[in-house]
């Protein structure tokens, strides 16, 4: 989707966009278009049920009086709730309005909203956020779909006076956005074309943003010993890779970095512990939290954030064959402690835990962060509602949930502690890698804790929000791209030089 800042003025072509406060009160810009259009607005409100509550839309076509197609009305509620979350979901919903109409351009006309928490030029921009993210597209297989199915809105503008200060408070925020379509670009590719050396050349190219990206293959990881990750990747075709990417931002070269450790399962069929058949398609975004990493590592050095950030991926392919790890295994971590792998389809922690101590070990960083699609159970308890949170730092886990809520990315803490912790008890091993059915996200994040030393950790469970089954506000139904402009705010709000 083209995004424009342009001055303030009806549009002689394409549809013209409006918002409606509750109550039907008319902006002076919808006033304007009501007296061109001889009253017509007025009374078309007064023959529906359009009352300017949020999200309510009502569309005008070849409007008496105007030279645009068509004029769509979209309610945004009370002023006192309007918010830079609000402007996405309305920049959203003039998108899923008119992605089908006809038009190929959409004119928004911004006013002043007394008593809301935004000025115009903060709501032109995250309105036009909201249009890019929910206007993203992954139709490169379509290759017979008609030309009337395909979307005809190509370009949104907004129009207001002091464009130009919209104009640069969008800036960044489409580097956040390309962050975020990154993510979901690489999470709607199937596993025949984005496995863990695809991803790795994918994450690649970070480096012409400036980001400094190392990849190491096998050879490398073994010398390391890295045992747990390895044995997950032994049983594909493709060779695993870990992705290290650094953007040092910070004035103070020598800051400790903030530190995101991703799971990248390019596809996890279960190994040995098959999946049954039914869904098992979804595994190919079981690289969900590595795809948000990257897509955040993007977003960081976009917009030159001023921070020493580390993103490390673990990217393997958990499949069954005569080279794949058996349930029964004992593995040797980097750690040095030793996991029995009773079910081979608890994968992702085993990823995990070489790569977060490999990100401790290396960096010291003054914290991480990692997520990962890591368990059905979390989908149980939460729903597609919110990601599971889990930290060793209170602190931390207060931060994360404020960034994610200031985004729409909303997470939810549940619990840690000895008695979890006890569930992994082997009697072969320092630990086996699933801990029951019981509690069972739970257990999965004790099993983490053990590969992250003492620095402040948090451990972000994105299974029930990597994918969306239904269109949302500002994402259209497939690969949402979660994490990253979670991320993004914690660095900005509370990472940051300033
Ligand atoms: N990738 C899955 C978790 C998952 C399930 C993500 C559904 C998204 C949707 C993970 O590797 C897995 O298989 N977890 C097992 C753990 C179990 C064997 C202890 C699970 O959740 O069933
Ligand atoms: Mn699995
Ligand atoms: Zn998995």
């Amino acid at each position: 989707m083209k995004i424009a800042f342009a001055k303030s003025q009806v549009p002689a072509e394409g549809a013209v966009v409006v918002a409606v406060l509750e109550g039907k009160v008319l902006a002076p810009s919808a006033q304007n278009i009501d007296g061109q259009m001889g009253g017509g607005l007025t009374r078309a409100i007064d023959a529906s049920r359009f009352e300017g509550k949020k999200d309510q839309t009502l569309t005008i076509a070849a409007p008496a009086g105007l030279q645009a197609s068509r004029v769509l009305l979209v309610g945004l509620g009370k002023a006192e709730a309007v918010d830079a979350a609000a402007a996405q979901a309305f920049g959203g919903t003039v998108v899923a309005q008119l992605a089908g109409a006809g038009d190929s351009l959409a004119t928004v006309l911004v006013d002043e909203i007394a008593g809301a928490g935004v000025s115009a030029a903060e709501f032109a921009a995250n309105a036009a956020l909201g249009a890019q993210l929910r206007g993203y597209r992954f139709d490169k297989y379509l290759t017979r779909e008609k030309k009337e199915d395909k979307p005809s809105l190509k370009k949104v503008a907004l129009a207001l006076d002091g464009h130009s200060a919209a104009k640069d408070a969008f800036a960044s925020l489409a580097k956040v956005a390309d962050g975020v379509l990154f993510a979901r670009d690489v999470v709607s590719e199937p596993a025949n074309v984005i496995n863990p050396e695809t991803l790795a050349e994918q994450a690649r190219k970070l480096a012409e943003v400036g980001v400094d990206v190392e990849v190491l293959g096998e050879k490398q990881m073994r010398k390391l010993g890295m045992g747990a990750l390895l044995g997950v990747g032994q049983g594909s075709a493709k060779e695993s890779q870990l992705v290290i990417m650094r953007w040092m931002g910070a004035k103070n070269e020598d800051a400790a970095p903030v530190a995101f450790v991703g799971k990248g399962v390019t596809f996890d069929s279960g190994g040995i512990s098959i999946k049954p058949g039914h869904g098992m398609e979804e595994m190919k975004w079981d690289m969900a939290g590595a795809a948000a990493v990257i897509g955040v590592m993007r977003a960081l050095a976009g917009r030159q954030a001023a921070v020493n950030a580390v993103g490390v991926v673990g990217l393997v392919e958990n499949m069954p064959s005569g080279t794949a790890q058996r349930p029964g295994d004992v593995v040797t971590s980097m750690s040095g402690q030793t996991i029995e792998v009773i079910n081979t389809d608890a994968e992702g922690r085993l990823v995990l835990a070489d790569a977060l101590w490999y990100t401790n070990d290396r960096f010291k960083p003054c914290a991480i962060v990692d997520l990962a699609t890591l368990t059905g159970a979390i989908v149980i308890s939460l729903g597609n509602e919110y990601a599971g949170l889990f930290a060793s730092d209170d602190s931390l886990a207060e931060r994360i949930a404020a960034a994610g809520k200031a985004v729409g990315e909303p997470v939810w803490r549940l619990p840690m502690g000895d008695a979890y912790d006890k569930q992994l008890k082997s009697e072969i091993a320092d630990m086996k890698n699933v801990g029951g059915r019981e509690g069972g996200s739970i257990t999965a994040a004790q099993f983490l804790k053990r590969f992250v030393g003492d620095v402040p950790w948090a451990h972000v469970d994105i299974a029930g929000m990597a994918w969306t089954k239904k269109d949302l506000p500002v994402c259209p139904k497939g690969a949402t791209g979660f994490g990253t402009r979670l991320l993004d705010r914690l660095v900005a709000d509370y990472f940051e030089e300033k």
